[in-house]
């Protein structure tokens, strides 16, 4: 039996190509180790999104090497978005034995097979139809409570600041059958949440001859295998998020209320820009129309600060929307310009990095204390929490996510893994609800 250890980097659609390459390396014989020296195959699942996330990996690698240099045929293998994106540069450094693509981890134990000191292997074809649909991802969750599963791959956006068209390829939606088969199928196993993954979920589409899906009647199917399975999803695209998509959610008690609407930027000028295809005015208005059918709906974003040519009021501009909106958590990023996409062809990277870590603490700490609001406003409520397992921080408290996406913390009081269970919140800090049994 050969070992292989991956680390992965990036988003959820990362982690859950993990776990799909788990499952094809099982099939050839691979077993799971979480120890990189005693692996015969050491490989980094990588991410291109912003130029610090290569630059972490490119130390990785050096690391990774050491062990090579160490163990005398152990294989190195760069697989993921950086893979994509760099490609036969990657193994130009000879610190690298293995290059594959997101597409193509089907190709792998050939590859694999393939390999000598002196024959590397590089399979970095996109594919118009790849959704591996067939395999059953290995979980590498730790506690059996809560899976992802892929319904999309790609994206056909071409956001202006992005590289993941271009690592990722064009989108395509995957069999529903297969989806639902494989909610019913992590149910049976134990599991009590699914989250459904794509770069732009609400333009999910099956067409077959016998029928058209879309993302609002894949929630209710997905909703539908057992009241007892919460369904979440992202990531959500405020272009595209539709009426349906968000009757669907208030219709069902388990699908939970919670929406991550990555909106970039406040100001119009920099949305048309980064091709958003939507302006402030269009996103306040879906985030109305949101609280408006579900008020006790979880609201998260990403934000990036300092985009080309921003300005002091593009960004006072930013600042204003989320104080407006009072997201209740968020991802906040300093502009990085990508190699190859249409801004870094097109507009200049012109914001002194200063700037922009100066305007990107602004959006921080305006956050912080949004946050902190927005959970103090759950002060007092009663919640229902799936139990994730024992708190880190204290293993005497149990810790769970409420419908709305908040972490909770509370007494054991004899309640297990996978349970639901009903609290009433205590106090909070900005990311986590402390509550009593209720
Ligand atoms: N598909 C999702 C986002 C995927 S990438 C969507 O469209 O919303 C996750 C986040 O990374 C993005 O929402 C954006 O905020 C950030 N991001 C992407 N490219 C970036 C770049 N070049 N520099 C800084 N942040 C970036
Ligand atoms: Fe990137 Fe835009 Fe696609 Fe999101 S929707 S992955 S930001 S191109
Ligand atoms: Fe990164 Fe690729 Fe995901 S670039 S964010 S791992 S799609």
């Amino acid at each position: 039996m050969k070992k292989v250890y991956i680390e992965t980097y990036g988003c959820q659609m990362n982690v859950n190509d993990t776990e799909v390459i788990f499952s094809i390396l099982a099939k050839d014989g691979y077993v799971r180790t979480e120890t990189m020296e005693e692996a015969d195959l050491i490989m980094a699942n990588t991410c291109s999104i912003r130029d610090n996330a290569e630059q972490r990996i490119w130390g990785r690698i050096e690391l990774f090497n050491q062990v090579r240099r160490r163990r005398e045929g152990t294989v190195v293998g760069i697989v993921g978005c950086m893979a994509e994106r760099l490609k036969d540069r990657l193994l130009d450094t000879h610190k690298v034995d293995l290059v594959v693509g997101p597409d193509a981890y089907r190709s792998l134990p050939r590859l694999l097979k393939a390999i000598t000191p002196d024959s590397p292997q590089i399979d970095v074809l996109l594919s118009r139809d790849e959704t591996y649909a067939d395999i059953s991802p290995v979980r590498t969750d730790r506690n059996g409570v809560s899976a992802f599963i892929s319904i999309m791959r790609g994206c056909n956006n071409v956001c202006s600041y992005c590289v993941v068209p271009y690592t990722r390829g064009a989108e395509r939606s995957r069999d529903p059958h297969s989806i639902v088969r494989e909610a019913c199928d992590v149910f049976r196993q134990g599991y009590r949440e699914v989250t459904l993954l794509g770069q732009n979920v609400d333009s999910y589409l099956w067409k077959s001859e016998e029928e058209t899906v879309d993302f609002a009647e894949l929630l209710r199917r997905v909703a539908s295998v057992d009241p007892r399975l919460r369904v979440r999803f992202a990531t959500s695209h405020p272009k595209d998020i539709s009426d349906a998509v968000i009757e669907t959610m208030a219709a069902h008690d388990n699908i939970c209320k919670h929406i991550h609407l990555p909106v970039q930027s406040g100001s119009s000028r920099m949305l048309e820009k980064m091709r958003r295809k939507y302006d402030r005015e269009w996103y306040l208005e879906r985030v109305a129309r949101i609280r408006s059918v579900i008020p006790e709906c979880g609201l998260t974003t990403d934000v990036i600060a300092g985009f080309s040519s921003e300005t002091e009021e593009d960004h006072a501009g930013t600042l204003s929307l989320m104080e407006e909106v009072g997201f209740d958590w968020a991802f906040m990023f300093a502009y990085s310009e990508r190699p190859g996409t249409l801004a870094a062809r097109k507009y200049p990277d012109d914001v002194p990095p200063e700037v922009k870590n100066r305007r990107l603490n602004e959006i921080i700490a305006l956050q912080n204390r949004k946050s902190l609001e927005r959970y103090r406003h759950q002060v007092g409520r009663r919640l229902t929490v799936l139990v994730e397992g024992p708190s880190k921080r204290d293993p005497d408290q149990l810790c769970g996510r409420a419908s709305n996406n908040m972490m909770c913390v509370f007494p054991g009081g004899g309640h297990g893994t996978g349970e639901y269970v009903d609290v009433l919140v205590r106090d909070c800090t900005s990311a986590t609800l402390i509550c009593d049994l209720a």
